[in-house]
């Protein structure tokens, strides 16, 4: 079986045995391997430098959506992929009680990782941590929420840094219609509602 690397980003190329993204303006492309670098999963984020045919992420077979794997089978790994691939931080930031964190206000500043299932409270650099968050790394029946400041810091990322996600029709017919929405012309639904499909 073909494995990929993660410092080699392979997995995003045929030539190299992976698959040709589609177009990352208009898709969030989820590449899913075997990738024998030891993480579970990885992104890039908006300011990282990187081609186009290039953004998206990665995350290994074992532990994308509901799977076997007694810590990570509940596919928050694409949960937290995707979080990083708008603009999200780790809650700990660069580590070591860092102020700046992870530029998020209402994530309490953390000196490090969790994993495993921690009880509740968990202190650090002053604060009760909220290991609990999706970009932490706890086991994935641990990871429940994204504080409203993360959220915020998305939606700003998709405006400014993803915003032809949000005119993408790649999904085809936008199905989340309500019912007098149905009885326009499909045609003018189209120029008319924005759907953001991820
Ligand atoms: N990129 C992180 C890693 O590889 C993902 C952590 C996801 N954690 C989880 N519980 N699913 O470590
Ligand atoms: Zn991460
Ligand atoms: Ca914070």
């Amino acid at each position: 079986m073909t494995s990929f690397f993660t410092a080699l980003d392979n997995i995003k190329r045929s030539e190299d045995g992976g698959a040709d993204a589609w177009d990352t303006d208009s898709y969030l492309n989820i590449w899913v391997g075997r990738i024998t670098t030891g993480v579970l999963g990885y992104s890039d984020n908006p300011t990282a430098n990187i081609p186009d045919d290039e953004h998206g992420f990665v995350v290994g077979f074992q532990y994308f959506g509901e799977s076997d794997h007694e810590n990570y089978g509940m596919g928050k790994t694409a949960v937290h992929e995707i979080g990083h691939y708008l603009n999200l931080k780790h809650p700990w930031g660069s580590g070591n009680c860092d102020a700046a964190n992870d530029w998020v206000n209402d994530t309490p500043i953390s000196e490090d990782a969790y994993y495993g299932n921690p009880v509740h409270p968990q202190n650090s650099c002053e604060t009760v941590d909220m290991f609990m968050n999706y970009m932490d790394y706890v086991d994935d029946s641990s990871m429940v929420m994204f504080s409203q400041g993360q959220v915020d810091r998305m939606h700003y990322a998709l405006d400014i840094f993803r915003p032809t996600l949000q005119e993408s029709n790649g999904c085809g017919v936008p199905y989340l219609v309500t019912q007098p929405d149905l009885l326009m012309p499909v045609q003018s639904l189209l120029l008319t509602v924005p759907y953001i499909w991820i």
